[in-house]
């Protein structure tokens, strides 16, 4: 069987920074270790004033299109996943292709486009659809787009807003692709919460504290699910876990819990015996609470040995270089992970192709997916190809004060209007409003 999978990936990340150290944690009156250590950040992404989920969505999709040397009538399919959408009806996916159109000679007319909603794990959705699509033979020889796209934005003096971020993630989706194949196994653990929700409003409402536990109790049901599936969990054979990244401390939490779950009952677990004792069962305590304690007291040993410090460098770490600098990014947090990655590997040299990657995606609401991916020969030239850490440095980098006029800009409730800090160039770029409350856009030279 013909491999599917991702065969191209563009990152657009906003072009403005809020510095959480040295901008947002004085007006804070928090320490900047509140940020940099504890939740792993150093800065955020923000759009200026002309971009917003359309324009950073059709910048990455351009870029994208131009580098594989791709024709509208080569796209079959575009889908976005966004928790950002500013329409109920029209999908965004539309104005993408509007964007696009005004670059090509070709069109979009004969593409199914579409919008996925599911909080962060909307992306991994529409990655779904793509391969099912392509798998069930219906893409008559075409690829499909997907793109994840955001502004992260949360109300002023919620405790997200130092996790904020906007950016996009686009994914050209292939037979015999040249990044990653996907494999069959799935693992999902899916329940009815009220963690972090946006009922018709602009910024969410969110249950902070509470939203972590549900994203490490769904985590964990897909991982059981995913074993249930035949998926093979053995933290060793994997080059990386991109896992959705809130924050990367978020990703710290679920990968001390993970591989505690995932080495019970192997060579590893048989390895540190010796030196933390074996993993506390259920059926030597009396209660739940003197087992859980006894579990939490093994875990917290656990990821101070030298075994996973070393796996943790390796396998997670590299996953959350990029995150760091712009934030959370939404739907596309789970794949600039994996972009992340993959460009470490790069850096460094290793020898991933053949090798395996663990995803693990989570959306509020709330569903957590993991899957395998196979990372395949051509990986090391698609990766070069990103131009991410141009785009990190380039960013404007705001004041505080600044930071609350570009806030307000981009929030539907305020009236603000004030000059972009950066200068649109080759990019497109949000131009005003048309006669029925539609957004306009033009390619600026
Ligand atoms: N040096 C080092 N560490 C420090 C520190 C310092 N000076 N000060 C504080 N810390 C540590 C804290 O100990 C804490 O770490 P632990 O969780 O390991 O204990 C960490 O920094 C954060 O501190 P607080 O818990 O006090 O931070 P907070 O309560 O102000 O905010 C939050 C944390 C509630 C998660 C908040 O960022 C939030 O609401 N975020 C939005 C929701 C979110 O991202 N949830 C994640 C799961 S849901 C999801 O994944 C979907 C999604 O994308 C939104």
């Amino acid at each position: 069987m013909t491999d599917v999978g991702i065969d191209g990936i563009e990152v657009r990340t906003g072009k403005l920074k809020l510095d959480l150290a040295e901008t947002f944690a004085p007006e804070k009156g928090e320490e900047p270790g509140k940020y940099t250590k504890g939740l792993g950040l150093f800065a955020s992404s923000l759009p200026d004033v002309y971009e917003d989920i359309v324009t950073m969505a059709a910048n990455a999709s351009h870029r994208l299109m131009e580098r594989k040397g791709l024709e509208p009538e080569d796209i079959g399919r575009i889908d976005v996943a966004t928790e950002s959408a500013f329409d109920n009806s029209k999908p965004v996916s539309t104005y993408v292709a509007g964007c696009l159109e005004q670059v090509y000679d070709g069109d979009f007319h004969h593409a199914n486009k579409g919008e996925r909603k599911f909080a962060c794990i909307s992306g991994t959705q529409a990655l779904d659809d793509a391969y099912n699509w392509i798998r069930a033979g219906r893409n008559r020889g075409r690829k499909a787009l997907v793109i994840a796209t955001d502004t992260a934005l949360y109300a002023r003096d919620d405790p997200g807003e130092a996790t904020q971020g906007a950016g996009a993630v686009a994914m050209l989706i292939d037979e015999d692709p040249d990044v990653v194949a996907f494999s069959t196994e799935q693992g999902y653990g899916s329940a009815d919460e009220t963690d972090f929700l946006k009922p018709n409003q602009q910024f969410p409402s969110v249950d902070g504290k509470r939203s972590v536990q549900v994203y490490l109790a769904r985590m964990r049901e897909a991982l059981e699910d995913f074993e249930a599936a035949g998926g093979d969990t053995h933290p060793d054979n994997f080059a990386f876990i991109p896992f959705h990244t809130p924050f990367p401390g978020m990703v710290r939490k679920a990968a001390g819990l993970g591989y505690r779950h995932c080495i019970r009952g192997t060579d590893v677990e048989e390895e540190l015996a010796g030196e933390i004792g074996r993993q506390p069962r259920r059926e030597a305590f009396d209660s739940e609470e003197e087992y859980f304690e006894a579990v939490k007291e093994y875990t917290d040993a656990l990821t101070e040995t030298d075994t996973y410090t070393e796996w943790y460098e390796q396998t997670i770490d590299p996953t959350l270089d990029i995150s760091r600098e712009v934030g959370n990014w939404y739907t596309g947090s789970v794949h600039i992970a994996r972009a992340s990655g993959l460009k470490r590997a790069l850096e460094e040299g290793r020898a991933v192709t053949g090798k395996k990657l663990l995803v693990g995606s989570y959306g509020s609401g709330a569903q957590a997916e993991i899957h395998a991916e196979t990372i395949v020969e051509g990986w090391e030239s698609e990766i070069e190809a990103l131009n991410i850490d141009e785009q990190i440095e380039a960013r404007y980098d705001l004041s505080f004060e600044e930071y609350e006029e570009i806030h307000d800009v981009h929030n539907h409730e305020a009236e603000t209007d004030i000059e972009p800090r950066t200068t649109p160039e080759g990019e497109f770029a949000f131009d005003g409003w048309g006669r029925m409350g539609e957004r306009k856009y033009t390619y600026v030279e």
